[in-house]
This record gives C-alpha cells, structure tokens and sequence, in this order.
C-alpha cells in the first residue's frame, strides 16, 4: 500500500544520502542525546566540533554525571542556553543513580529525565532504540504540513497533537531510526523554509500540496 511505499521511499533516500555526521557513528544513547540537546539551539555545522570536545572530555553517562560544574559550562560556552546543559547533567546523575548508568530503554521512563522533552525523547527512543516513536520539531511539521496541506499553526502548542497523530499514522514500523532521520535530512536539506527542491524529493509523488501547488501556503506559522 501507499503509506509503506512512502516509508520505504524516505528510508531508502535517507540510506543513500544521509549526511555524514558524528552522532550517526553508532546508536549510542547518550551521544544521540548530547546531539540533539546542543542541536535544539544551534546549526549542524556549529555543533559538530561542540559534540566532539564533549566525547572527549565527558565519554560516558557517569563521566559526565561526576564533572564539575565548572567543566560542563566550559564545553557549552559558545552554544548558550546553559540551563541545557545543568539540566541534562541532573538528568546524568538520575540516570546513574536509577539505571545503572545506563539510559533508560522504554519511552515513559526516557520522558521523565529533566530536559527531556517530546521531541528528544522521540529523537532517542527511534534512533538509539528502534521505537516508533515521533520526534516533531519545526522541521517535521514544516514537512508533513504540506505533505498532507495540515492548516494548523505549527507556531500554536496545541498544533503538536495534529501532528503527532500523523507521525505515528505513518513512521516506519521496521526502521524507525531512519525513518525519523530522513524526516530531519529532507526538512534540512529539501523540504526547506522558502524555496524547497520539490523537484528532487523522494516523497514528491506522496506530497498533497505540490499535487495542488499550495506548497507556498505551508507550514501556516502566526507571528509570536
Ligand atoms: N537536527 C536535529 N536532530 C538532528 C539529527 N539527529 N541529525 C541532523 N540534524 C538534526
């Protein structure tokens, strides 16, 4: 049917092109969740030599979990938002106190650790863990707002379950991780903001908007 066609053709784009990055090395949980932490405020490009350091400097959950404070607010300078980096670092200590430093493998007790929201506990559970799960950023619903000519603000709170009910209509069953990950490359890299490359993307024939030529009306994003 359709639906598994469009999985199979993102995953396989995704599998052809996806941009070489350090956190995509192995499924390691945490250096997924440092990723997507510093990658919440700050550029691919920017991160990649922050993510580096920080495997350097902090290479597991309890090295991190046991580093000064001092030490963890030096390898974030430059990225900002230091609550980011207090917070996962509490998130550290539970993780060495309750799971025996390891990240929890099962969403409800991944979504409790301080600073882990909706998204990154998406982002975490598919790419480290192979759940179906979402992880719905701006990017995410940019495309599935024209995909599927969704006309809820994406700039709204409550336009997430729109959205989450969608995603988990449609990701991928057998490859979550790459399912998620191609979503996050075609917003990055086709899918984009203003001048999107419908012409070389791998789900154009799935797109209700292109088939319309509304994809200009989509994402509908109000001013703040
Ligand atoms: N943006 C947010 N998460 C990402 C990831 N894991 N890879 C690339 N870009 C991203």
């Amino acid at each position: 049917p359709r639906i598994l066609q469009f999985q199979d053709d993102l995953v396989h784009w995704y599998s052809q092109r996806k941009r070489d990055l350090p956190w995509r090395l192995n499924q390691d949980p945490y250096r997924i969740w440092v990723s997507e932490i510093m990658l919440q405020q700050t550029q691919v490009i920017t991160v990649i030599p922050y993510f580096e350091r920080f495997m350097e400097w902090f290479p597991t959950i309890k090295d991190f979990a046991e580093a000064p404070e001092e030490r963890i607010l030096k390898a974030w300078e430059g990225l900002g938002y230091y609550s980011r980096v207090r917070n996962m670092q509490k998130a550290a200590q539970t993780i060495v106190s309750d799971h025996q430093g390891e990240m929890p493998t099962n969403v409800a007790d991944i979504s409790e650790l301080k600073g882990i929201g909706p998204y990154t506990t998406g982002a975490i559970a598919s790419i480290a863990f192979d759940i179906p799960e979402p992880a719905i950023d701006g990017n995410v619903m940019r495309v599935y707002s024209r995909l599927f000519e969704v006309s809820d603000d994406i700039a709204k709170p409550s336009s997430r379950k729109t959205f989450d009910k969608l995603v988990r209509a449609t990701i991928s069953q057998t490859d979550p991780s790459s399912f998620n990950q191609g979503l996050m490359d075609l917003g990055a890299t086709i899918c984009k903001p203003t001048s999107p490359l419908c012409e070389e993307c791998p789900v154009r024939e799935y797109c209700a908007s292109l088939a319309k030529n509304t994809v200009g009306q989509y994402p509908v994003k109000s001013k703040k």
